[in-house]
């Protein structure tokens, strides 16, 4: 038996975990039509294969129809989910893991124009800033009638298997009527702590007369909001003193914040940059006042720092969860002393920030997450090992590499520059920003390993690839940055990656043109405002960086806001003319009629990429397939096998953004699946 203190097993009353690693409740995003169907069920059960003690499923299923899924919730007021979650329950079990879900009443942290356009309702008429619904006060039968849908729920999802349900109490229904700040009720729910916990104790209690003693009810609830006037710290011990005292609970799951705004969700759910494990101590502390079962997540993404949180005695159970988005089978590593191999999650918060914008969670660089029934988390051995080129070494080549190499392939990489990272290299510049060299860090550990060989430093022509004899070649060579956008004036600006990589200095009065909205727009524009320049980031959007998405945000913001930087929706920056040592920028409006100057020493505009793809074009005519995908093969996991040209001498395949300007996920998918059938 190990004595690494993360493989001791715990006994959650009646229940044995395996070990002290659980994947807290989060919502990927995946239901189909709020129900966990396979797509769903096959995500959860990867991470109970991984080893992982404990999984919560679901992040807060709802309880009634008033709290619509915002976030596409699982919808735990139908029946029928019953039978979905029995299979996903059986599933997990059968890989030794416990499975919990997490429910929750919204209440105002929804839409009203959701689901069944039910009024949204809270303890108060206040908005929450983040979903913008003006609530209505609840009345007594609103929550009579929603204490029974918890119980209700409750039921169900015993009957579906689950080891037990956690309530969601921070920043969702439950707290709404703990906290001071969000509670505005008379009478028996509102005013005193006693009367304001009384509808959390009031759900528990009907819902263990529901699930009788043999079920786990547990609360993930903020102790501290970190709000003037809301529950600070000390009223955080006493609720954690009561929850434990009220006999009707088995654990706590301490959270540290409010969730109410996209900062302060970011400071509950630290992205890259910011500090790790920033409430590890806060929920010792709680631990230690309660002498109770508590369990804890907020960046805790490595194991070191996981086994000193249990080696500590600071908690009971860590969760990892977005560190088992990118890597699911962490505990199998740890007990096969294969550390190293984990892929790191880098905190990009892309699998959060997604929910919203794109529908559903991924992992910046792990394609196969969420995508479990078509993309493999380990990749399996082909039955011909073959000859693999790959050019370039960004993203999408290294991808590429490592799972040709896992197949079993020679794999030959060449990179014009004298390190790999392609576009991930000029991001980490960014000391906020620095997590993210370890996608490439880690990929090129795994070729190392796997023995790929790297020429870097080397132009690859048509003349470097024939000389390999390759029976496939992947070019991967990304894009360089596109900055002829206006009508007059292309030659006075400069890229955005040009300031990030430090190739052209910052003026001193700049106009950011960003129509991209990605990152590199306000990367740059942090660079520039640093250096002591002012800055106007310009965009003909509504929003501007758009591509960055919610969280993402939130650190530009903290430093773009205490610097010299003004944000201009709705122009187009259309024409740029020297004027003396000065630029002149001809702005314009997508809505017409507008005609306006400004008087900069700098432009930089951020437009995205063009594909450096001479290369798969002088080797086209000479490959078997003249560059063709099958996309119906692509999609359906199958080998290509498009032969256009009998004469060729390889199939030839491009990827990332060698074939148009997109994302870091994008680039590593593309490489994925067409890699894994190679
Ligand atoms: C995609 C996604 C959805 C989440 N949804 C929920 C949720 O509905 N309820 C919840 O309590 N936490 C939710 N979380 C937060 C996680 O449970 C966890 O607290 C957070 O990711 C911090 O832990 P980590 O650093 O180990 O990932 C979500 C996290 C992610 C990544
Ligand atoms: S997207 Fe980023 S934060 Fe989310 S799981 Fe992947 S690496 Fe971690």
């Amino acid at each position: 038996m190990s004595n690494d203190p993360l493989l001791q097993p715990y006994k959650l009353k009646h229940l044995t975990l395996r070990n002290r690693i659980i994947v807290t409740s989060h919502e990927p995003a995946y239901p189909e039509d709020g129900m966990p169907k396979e797509r769903y069920r096959a995500y959860t059960v990867e991470r109970a294969k991984g080893g992982v003690a404990m999984t919560m499923t679901a992040g807060s299923a709802a309880v009634s129809k008033d709290s619509p899924p915002v976030f596409n919730n699982l919808l735990a007021y139908k029946d029928e989910i019953v039978p979905w979650v029995r299979e996903m329950t059986d599933a997990v079990h059968e890989q030794g893991a416990a499975i919990m879900i997490q429910l929750t009443h919204l209440g105002r942290r929804t839409r009203w124009d959701k689901g069944d356009w039910l009024p949204v309702v809270a303890p108060s008429h206040q908005r929450e800033a983040s979903h913008r619904a003006f609530p209505k006060k609840l009345e007594d039968w609103d929550i009579a009638r929603i204490i029974k849908d918890f119980a209700d729920a409750a039921e169900r999802m015993k009957a579906g298997g689950m080891d037990g349900v956690e309530l969601e109490a921070y920043g969702h229904l439950i707290d709404q009527f703990t906290s001071p700040l969000t509670n505005e009720l008379d009478g028996p729910y509102g005013g005193s702590l006693d009367n304001r916990m009384r509808f959390c104790f009031d759900v528990f209690r009907a819902m263990r007369e529901r699930v009788g003693d043999d079920f786990i009810l547990g609360v993930r609830y903020t102790a501290d909001e970190c709000l003037p006037g809301g529950t600070g710290k000390e009223d955080g011990i006493e609720i954690s003193r009561r929850l434990r005292d009220s006999g009707l609970i088995d654990y706590l799951n301490v959270i540290r914040g409010h969730i109410d705004t996209d900062p302060g969700l970011t400071d509950v759910i630290p992205i890259q940059g910011m500090a790790n494990s920033p409430h590890l101590d806060f929920a010792g502390e709680i631990r230690a006042a309660t002498n109770f079962p508590t369990f804890h997540a907020a960046k805790i993404p490595d194991v070191a720092t996981a086994r000193h949180a249990i080696a500590a005695g600071k908690i009971d159970m860590v969760g990892m969860t977005r560190a088992h988005m990118t890597d699911p089978h962490i505990v199998r590593k740890i007990i096969e002393k294969r550390e190293d191999d984990i892929r790191p999650c880098v905190g990009a918060n892309y699998c959060l920030d997604r929910i919203y914008q794109g529908g559903m969670a991924f992992c910046i660089h792990n394609a196969a997450t969420g995508r479990e029934q078509t993309m493999p988390h380990t990749i399996p051995k082909a039955d011909i090992y073959k000859k693999v080129v790959i050019v370039g070494a960004g993203p999408a080549g290294l991808e590429a590499a490592r799972v040709a190499a896992e197949r079993g392939h020679m794999v030959v990489v060449f990179e014009a520059a004298n390190n790999p990272g392609g576009q991930i290299r000029l991001t980490a510049q960014s000391e906020r920003r620095r997590e993210m060299i370890s996608i490439i860090d880690w990929r090129m550990g795994q070729c190392e390993k796997l023995g790929v060989t790297f020429h870097f430093n080397t132009w690859a022509d048509a003349n470097t690839i024939a000389a390999e004899n390759p029976d496939v070649v992947i070019i991967a060579t990304g894009g360089l940055p596109h900055t002829e956008v206006l009508s007059k004036g292309n030659e006075l600006v400069v890229s955005s990656w040009d300031i990030i990589s430090g190739d052209v200095k910052p003026g001193t009065n700049v106009l950011i043109f960003d129509d991209a909205g990605d990152h590199a727009g306000l990367q740059a524009a942090e660079f520039i405002a640093k250096a002591g320049a002012k800055v106007e980031i310009m965009t003909p959007d509504r929003s501007f960086a758009p591509e960055v998405m919610a969280m993402n945000l939130v650190p530009y913001m903290r430093s773009l806001q205490k610097l010299d930087v003004t944000f201009t929706v709705t122009y187009r920056l259309e024409a740029a003319e020297k004027s003396g040592n000065q630029i002149i920028a001809h702005v314009g409006s997508d809505y017409g009629g507008v005609a306006k100057r400004r008087t900069v020493d700098q432009i930089v505009v951020n437009h995205g990429t063009i594909p450096l793809d001479d290369l798969y074009f002088e080797l086209k005519p000479g490959s078997k397939n003249l560059g063709e995908v099958s996309y119906d093969e692509l999609i359906s996991g199958a080998p290509q096998t498009v032969e256009s040209n009998p004469a060729g001498s390889y199939q030839l395949f491009r990827i990332g953004d060698a074939v148009a300007a997109r994302n870091t996920h994008a680039a590593i998918y593309d490489a994925l699946r067409l890699a894994k059938d190679i």
